[in-house]
């Protein structure tokens, strides 16, 4: 259980904060729920207990389901956040709501309280400008399903105290989460970034007639994907062997794409207002029976590669690889 940060808020009470909730439930935390909106305290309460009943399908719940609702308080009056220790806030992507939320919060924790958004693409440093205390405001930024995924990234503004982000990142191991720490607000997230250097040049090869868009999926799949959940991409280097690397990278590096633009695939999509399965109109051709498929199929995975990974992940564990400086 989590020694620092054991009542937890959430305020957003949608798909994300439902499932955040859930996770801190699931690790042993008090959590006080609000939602913004009197009108969702239903609706909101019972997609938690969806949510719940999910963890518990997926057999990752060790206790039964009484015994987590009983630490949940759900409410529509922020009042009810006044002994948080952290408030996590994960509400709909609108800087103004999201700041006239910051001062709501602010006005009944204590001064203690850190303060958290889940935003996806909104800076850190502009949403902390919107805090009375700012130094105690960062990024906590989750994956679906926050019960069942290890992600997490932790990303400080210019004005956050770090060592309350290296607070947070310590106890989110209670969380079982394998926290990772920004000391910088970038654009796009550490894994966001890397996938969109792969998506640039993804393109630029189909697009150059090297390769159709299957053919690149399937050797991503079928390569990276057949050693990415059990290392990252440097200690895949040091695993294979570093020699080579050097002349490769001054062989290569000078023909990676470098392109401005925005691939033409993507104008195509933003033109037929593509939404891939969630409307049948993708860079694939979908039925509503594939998409289907694919769901189901994904959610299978997803639980069956949560453990696979997490029994690799124990093993490893106990070789220490952190890095010189002891960041992990
Ligand atoms: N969906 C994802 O996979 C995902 C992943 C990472 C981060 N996020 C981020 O998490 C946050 C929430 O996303 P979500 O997918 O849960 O959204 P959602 O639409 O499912 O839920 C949004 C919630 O915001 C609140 N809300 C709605 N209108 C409001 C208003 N006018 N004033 C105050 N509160 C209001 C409600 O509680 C609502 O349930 C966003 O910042 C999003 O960028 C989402």
């Amino acid at each position: 259980m989590s020694e620092k940060l054991h009542i937890i808020g959430v305020v957003g009470l949608g798909l994300m904060g439902s499932s955040i909730i859930v996770a801190l439930l699931k690790s042993g935390c008090q959590v006080i729920a609000v939602t913004p909106l009197p009108e969702e305290l239903e609706e909101g309460t019972q997609r938690i207990l969806e949510q719940l009943q999910l963890a518990d399908d997926m057999h990752l719940l060790k206790e039964n389901q009484p015994t987590y609702t009983k630490n949940l308080t759900v409410s529509s009056d922020y009042k009810a956040l006044i002994n948080c220790q952290l408030v996590i806030e994960c509400i709909i992507e609108l800087e103004e709501i999201k700041k006239s939320v910051y001062q709501q919060i602010e006005a009944v924790v204590p001064i203690s309280c850190v303060i958290a958004s889940n935003t996806s693409a909104i800076p850190i440093n502009i949403l902390q400008q919107y805090l009375q205390h700012p130094s105690r405001f960062m990024g906590i930024h989750w994956a679906e399903p926050a019960y069942a995924t290890r992600f997490l990234e932790i990303t400080c503004g210019e004005k956050t105290d770090v060592s309350l982000a290296e607070m947070v990142q310590e106890e989110a191991i209670h969380w079982e989460k394998e926290p990772t720490l920004l000391y910088k607000d970038i654009r796009g997230f550490i894994t966001n970034r890397l996938l969109y250097a792969a998506y640039r040049q993804g393109f630029e090869l189909i697009n150059q007639g090297v390769v159709g868009m299957a053919g690149l999926d399937k050797c991503f799949q079928y390569d990276i994907g057949s050693w990415i959940t059990i290392m990252g991409i440097f200690k895949r280097m040091d695993y294979v062997g570093l020699n080579h690397y050097f002349q490769t990278y001054q062989t290569i590096f000078p023909k990676l794409c470098n392109s401005h633009e925005v691939p033409r695939q993507m104008e195509e999509i933003l033109q037929t207002k593509g939404r891939g399965i969630h409307n049948l109109k993708g860079l694939y051709p979908h039925s509503e029976q594939s998409a289907k498929q694919l769901e189901h199929n994904f959610a299978i995975f997803n639980e069956e590669i949560y453990r696979l990974a997490d029994r690799y992940r124990n093993r490893l564990k106990e070789l220490n690889l952190a890095e010189p400086n002891g960041k992990q």
